[in-house]
């Protein structure tokens, strides 16, 4: 129906005759007799001049036949990549009308209501954002599998109808029809299936996987989403690693950004510089330890602390005005700071702060040289036990310091050796597991897994990307006599974990080699590289903050016939 697309004429075209079909974007009268007709397709557009008592409309479908021609030197348009031509005697069919639509099919539209743009989200993907991120996220996602089968990578397909499995997210159930009062979960992730495969002999899994999760939605959240997941056998962290960043590298080259290069960090490194696990590297304001500096402080809020911490918000004394910093202190203590100290560094050198008076010369002067603090810097410090010292400062120094995640450059860090468990289960009053409970312990720290399982690092690590976690990965257990150990650490008996998770751990008897793999979010990797903040932007179809979708009003009730075959009955809103 058509020989070019409407992106696609230039001057070496003119003389031609062409036919193009497409959306008409606008029209604009054009003297007594003649009309321009922007024509639109995902490739862009091209100016028709057809006859004026042609009735097209924004967003009728036409077919359009005319001869390509220069533009007169006063109309040519340097801002459009057909802007040099336009098609000139047309003949115009009209392939379909169309009503007005809701919003404009241009940028203008990014000013209308979320909602009203996912009600009529085949309208909003004709724009060109929309196009861009859907055909980005095409293009990622190819580069991937080709990376992925370059490296003998196997693509298997796992199912969406599985067992509850212990991942930790809120999962979503499926009513079994053939087994009333019986349930599938959706798969959080393909997780157990693909250790699975490795005991199958696949040796190199890899698929394009959506997993599920009833979480609370945010910018980096859906229900839905993809995961780039693989699994690997015989390898160890560097290995999965290695192939790993070789994905997201041709990603990003495909997705035409340069990835930089991929730098690794401990967790503990990590949280003590950067106070998070998911640190940004693309900015300073590092935290530096201040313990010693005030190891004998008569100032009681630090006095007896064991850990204290400080950042250099530097040059931002002046703009922090009281109003600001009473909502620094806020923010610190929302977190679970029981304070927070600042203190600003005036031209001279000298330290201006309510608390300045209560520490001494020497403090002073040992405050300054540890955070290089000049005139003009605001100092912020916390003293607390160490996880809550690192993790207020940690926030407040991506509150101040950082910048939209899309911003270059990109700052790829893997962050490895992540604590075992962390914290305790309000049910059980066991250790939590760190990553999950397949998750295999640092060979150095195995002998503490009884005694002190919270120094206990294991071999889970995580790739971010200027500061957003892209992905987790770990080398798993394939020995069921420390799997048990750790079930048992966790508070799950051999009879609850044979129970629970028998399906799984049983092939493990039969000769599983040792692996690992990794799970890398698609949806931030895209949203990233497209520069968008929201995961919302690079998905076709995705669910508003509430979990519905405007477009099909999904989830919605459904018939009493269903609900009796299920043999669900519904009771009425808490
Ligand atoms: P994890 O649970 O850390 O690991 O998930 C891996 C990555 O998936 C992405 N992700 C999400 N993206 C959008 N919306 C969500 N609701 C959402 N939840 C997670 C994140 C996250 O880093 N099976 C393990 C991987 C493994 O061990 O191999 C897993 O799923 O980018
Ligand atoms: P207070 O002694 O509680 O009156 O606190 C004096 C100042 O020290 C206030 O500015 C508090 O915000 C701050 N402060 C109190 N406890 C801490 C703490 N643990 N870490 C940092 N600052 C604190």
């Amino acid at each position: 129906m058509r020989t070019h697309q409407c992106g696609e004429l230039r001057p070496e075209h003119v003389g031609q005759q062409v036919t193009l079909a497409g959306w008409v974007a606008s029209r604009r009268e054009h003297g007594e007799k003649l009309a321009f007709v922007d024509l639109r397709d995902h490739t862009g557009v091209t100016q028709c001049v057809v006859d004026n008592v042609v009735d097209v409309r924004p967003e009728y479908v036409v077919q359009v036949t005319g001869v390509v021609a220069s533009r007169p030197a006063d109309s040519l348009n340097d801002r459009l990549a057909t802007g040099g031509i336009e098609i000139q005697d047309c003949v115009v069919e009209i392939l379909n009308v169309a009503e007005p639509p809701p919003f404009p099919v241009s940028e203008r539209a990014d000013q209308v209501v979320e909602t009203t743009r996912l009600q009529h989200r085949y309208i909003d993907i004709r724009r060109e954002r929309m196009q861009r991120n859907l055909r980005l996220r095409a293009a990622v996602n190819s580069a991937i599998r080709t990376a992925m089968e370059s490296e003998g990578f196997v693509e298997v397909e796992t199912p969406m109808l599985v067992p509850s499995t212990p991942e930790g997210a809120r999962e979503f159930i499926v009513p079994s029809r053939q087994q009333p009062g019986s349930f599938y979960a959706l798969p959080q992730s393909p997780q157990l299936f693909k250790q699975l495969l490795m005991v199958a002999g696949i040796d190199r899994y890899y698929q394009l996987a959506r997993c599920l999760r009833d979480e609370d939605l945010r910018a980096d959240r859906q229900y839905e989403f993809m995961q780039l997941d693989a699994e690997m056998s015989f390898v160890d962290q560097q290995d999965v690693h290695r192939v790993i960043g070789a994905a997201v590298v041709a990603a990003a080259k495909a997705a035409g950004q340069d990835p930089g290069e991929i730098v690794r960090m401990t967790w503990l490194e990590a949280m003590n510089r950067f106070g998070v696990d998911k640190p940004d590297l693309r900015f300073g304001m590092e935290l530096a330890d201040l313990t010693a500096v005030f190891a004998a402080t008569e100032f009681k809020a630090f006095a007896g602390a064991s850990t204290i911490k400080g950042i250099n918000a530097a040059g931002m004394a002046e703009e922090m005005g009281r109003n600001k910093l009473d909502g620094l202190t806020d923010r610190a203590k929302k977190i679970g700071a029981k304070g927070l100290v600042w203190l600003k560094v005036a031209a001279d050198g000298s330290l201006e702060s309510p608390v300045a008076k209560f520490l001494s010369e020497a403090e002073q002067s040992a405050l300054t040289a540890s955070l290089d603090a000049k005139p003009g810097d605001l100092l912020l410090i916390v003293a607390d036990e160490w996880a809550t010292t690192c993790e207020v400062l940690g926030t407040l120094r991506n509150d101040l310091g950082r910048p939209p995640v899309h911003e270059g450059p990109y700052r790829f860090v893997w962050v490895i050796d992540f604590p075992m468990f962390v914290g305790v289960d309000e049910v059980s009053g066991r250790p939590r597991p760190g990553h999950h409970p397949f998750t295999q312990p640092h060979p150095d720290d195995v002998h503490m897994l009884e005694t002190d399982p919270m120094k206990v690092r294991s071999q889970a690590y995580d790739l971010v990307l200027n500061g957003w976690e892209l992905g987790s990965g770990s080398i798993r257990i394939h020995q069921p006599e420390l799997q048990s150990r750790i079930f048992r650490i966790l508070g799950i008996s051999d009879e609850e974990a044979q129970k629970r998770f028998g399906f799984f751990l049983n092939p493990f008897k039969f000769g599983a080699p040792p692996h690992g793999g990794f799970g890398l979010g698609l949806d931030r990797l895209v949203a990233i590289f497209a520069g968008e903040e929201n995961i919302r932007e690079v998905i076709a179809f995705p669910k508003t903050q509430s979990g519905s979708d405007p477009m099909t009003n999904a989830p919605t009730p459904v018939a009493q016939k269903q609900l009796d075959d299920l043999g669900i009955r519904v009771l009425p809103p808490k």
